[in-house]
């Protein structure tokens, strides 16, 4: 007999990084749970699979527990931007927290590996840099951004607490910031407000001077780094993200280059507890994943640009 297709629950599947996660799983001929609450999920990202006898939508929310048999949980449900997770705090640390350990409860139930999706907020506004795994970081654990730092702080802190005293299988990525199609137009993240600013003819926000770094991954290199950290050894915590570090203002520009040279920027104040640098070090990532980015910036900008093209529908 063949062996059974592995089993997955992506939580947070109708997301962003979840839907291109599911996307990625379906095409390797496994089978997919996907769970959402549809909070930043929308079902557009995952139609194309529904009714497909390997995949399953489940509208479910992780911050109550859930009975499955799976393989492999994918846990990535929670909002990912500053607007959608300050928008209910409370509830977003309660995502982090009781989330996670309704999932690494199911997880030791039937024997399921668990990779939690963790985040380079995780170091805070880091007095290191670039960011090493053994940073320990520097969150302000009253900020406005804490709920979800400091959330996924704890999520990690369950992770490696749950291997210990029940011998769950974990993998712990810390993805740094990712892009791509899909994002929500109105997320408040970098890339987005830029592009969509373009694409409507207005001028571009920069915070402070824009000189502000970050590094920027393409969806599809994120995916690959974690079904990579899935199906290896280590269970991490893995900074995945792309080394490559840009200043706010040079991402204005290649956005505003690839879509209209003539728009103007405006700037704002920065943001409480906005961090100045941030910029993962990923030779954690090349030794045991054999993993690092392949596509570059302005590469990943043309397909995301070409998709919010497509939902605002803007004339090329
Ligand atoms: N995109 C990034 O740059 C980035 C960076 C670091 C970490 N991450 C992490 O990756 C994961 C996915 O991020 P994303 O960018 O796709 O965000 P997203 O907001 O697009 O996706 C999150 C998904 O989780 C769902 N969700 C939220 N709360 C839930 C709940 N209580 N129960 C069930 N579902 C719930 C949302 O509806 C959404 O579909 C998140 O855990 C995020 O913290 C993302």
């Amino acid at each position: 007999m063949p062996a059974s297709p592995t089993r997955n629950l992506v939580t947070g599947g109708a997301g962003f990084v979840g839907s291109h996660l599911v996307d990625r799983l379906m095409e390797a001929g496994e089978e997919v749970l996907c769970l959402d609450n549809y909070f930043t999920g929308r079902k557009e990202n995952i139609a194309r699979w529904i009714g497909h006898p390997r995949f399953e939508l489940i509208r479910h929310d992780v911050t109550e527990p859930i009975r499955l048999e799976v393989d492999h949980i994918w846990h990535l449900a929670c909002p990912a931007s500053p607007i959608h997770y300050q928008h209910n705090p409370i509830k977003t640390a309660k995502t982090s927290f009781l989330g996670t350990a309704n999932m690494l409860g199911l997880a030791r139930r039937v024997g399921a590996r668990l990779l939690l999706a963790s985040t380079s907020e995780v170091y805070g506004d880091p007095e290191v840099h670039p960011q090493p795994e053994s940073y320990r970081g520097s969150v302000n654990t009253h900020g406005i951004r804490a709920c979800y730092d400091e959330g996924k702080r704890v999520a990690e802190t369950l992770c490696f607490d749950y291997q210990r005293v029940h011998g769950v299988e974990i993998r712990v990525a810390r993805i740094f910031n990712t892009y791509g199609p899909r994002m929500l137009p109105d997320d408040g993240r970098v890339v987005s407000n830029f592009i969509v600013q373009a694409l409507r003819g207005e001028p571009l926000t920069l915070y402070g001077e824009g000189a502000q770094t970050r590094s920027f991954c393409y969806v599809d290199d994120l995916v690959e780094g974690l079904v990579r950290l899935m199906n290896g050894a280590h269970p991490g915590p893995i900074n995945i993200g792309n080394p490559g570090e840009f200043t706010i203002r040079q991402l204005a520009e290649l956005v505003r280059a690839a879509i209209n040279p003539s728009l103007p920027f405006t700037t704002q104040p920065l943001p409480q507890d906005d961090p100045l640098q941030r910029q993962p070090v990923i030779d954690l990532a090349r030794t045991e994943l054999g993993w690092e980015p392949t596509i570059p910036l302005q590469q990943g900008l043309e397909s995301t640009i070409a998709d919010f093209r497509a939902r605002l529908e803007v004339a090329p």
